[in-house]
């Protein structure tokens, strides 16, 4: 904890907002995007103010669910070292992404519009309820290696009629290794899952193969730990990425070939 307030007050020293920003791209992604300018109540009811509503009435009914699963976490060397029995809401409330982030990650998906999401980490679907609102068109998989969440996620999709999701139940590297992704497959992907340095780095490579010049990456709690940092620092000085924006709890990386190396500290 005492890390990270220790980096937080690093990155309010080191961020900048969207004027001191010269990349025409970055600073379109920073005002027209990352800065919600419809986040306030709506008398008239905007589609995005809709679709607000929607991520908040999914996240309600986790909130509410007192049901009980058995859980399977993921440990070092991504063996599964313990069972334990947990509610429904007490996933969803500590283990998924928060509501301000699950309406940017809606944005972000708006704003880019991916034929194809990755998600790698998916507990109960909180963030994927965004993605697939941010572009309903889109071909998703979402990876998840806990059969029980995987399950209440698939109920929670019937419920709020997530249709074009593909729920992968699996050890992120065993699928990683072998399900040979394509650019194609996956245009936007959110990492949000097994925060380790050695984890991060390697579906990072892992994933290099499926790069594009409209890949758009983003990492979560990259301030989480010393070790994590490191990862993030490793990732920021690959050739082959160009631009990376931290926003602090998230890390997101581009490789487009047009634009020069600069990496962005934004305060959201
Ligand atoms: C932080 S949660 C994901 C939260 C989710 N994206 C959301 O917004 O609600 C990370 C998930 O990744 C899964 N996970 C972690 N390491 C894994 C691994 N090596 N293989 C498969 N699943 C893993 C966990 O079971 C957990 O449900």
């Amino acid at each position: 904890m005492l890390y990270q307030i220790k980096s937080y007050l690093k990155f309010l020293w080191y961020s900048k907002n969207e004027h001191a920003v010269h990349s025409p791209f970055v600073f379109n992604l920073i005002t027209k995007c990352f800065y919600d300018k419809e986040s306030k109540p709506d008398p008239g009811g905007s589609e995005q103010a809709k679709q607000y509503a929607i991520l908040k009435e999914y996240r309600k009914s986790l909130l509410k669910n007192k049901n009980t699963i058995e859980v399977t976490d993921f440990g070092a060397g991504f063996k599964v070292f313990k069972s334990n029995i947990r509610q429904i809401s007490e996933i969803a409330r500590t283990a998924g992404i928060s509501p301000k982030r699950a309406e940017l990650l809606f944005r972000i998906t708006n704003y880019f519009q991916p034929n194809t999401i990755l998600e790698i980490g998916t507990s109960l679907g909180l963030a994927t309820s965004a993605l697939e609102l941010g572009n309903p068109k889109a071909k998703i998989s979402i990876l998840e290696g806990c059969p029980n969440k995987a399950n209440q996620c698939q109920l929670q999709f019937q419920k709020f009629n997530v249709n074009n999701v593909e729920l992968v139940v699996t050890e992120f590297n065993n699928y990683l290794e072998n399900c040979h992704l394509q650019p194609e497959n996956c245009q936007l992907i959110f990492f949000n899952g097994n925060h380790s340095k050695t984890a991060t780095l390697n579906y990072f490579e892992l994933l290099l193969p499926t790069i594009s010049n409209d890949s758009v990456w983003i990492f979560n709690h990259i301030h989480w730990s010393p070790e994590i940092e490191e990862a993030w620092e490793i990732i920021k000085k690959h050739p082959k990425v160009t631009v990376t924006i931290d926003t602090f709890q998230w890390g997101i990386v581009f490789f487009r070939k047009e634009q020069s190396k600069e990496h962005f500290v934004i305060r959201l």
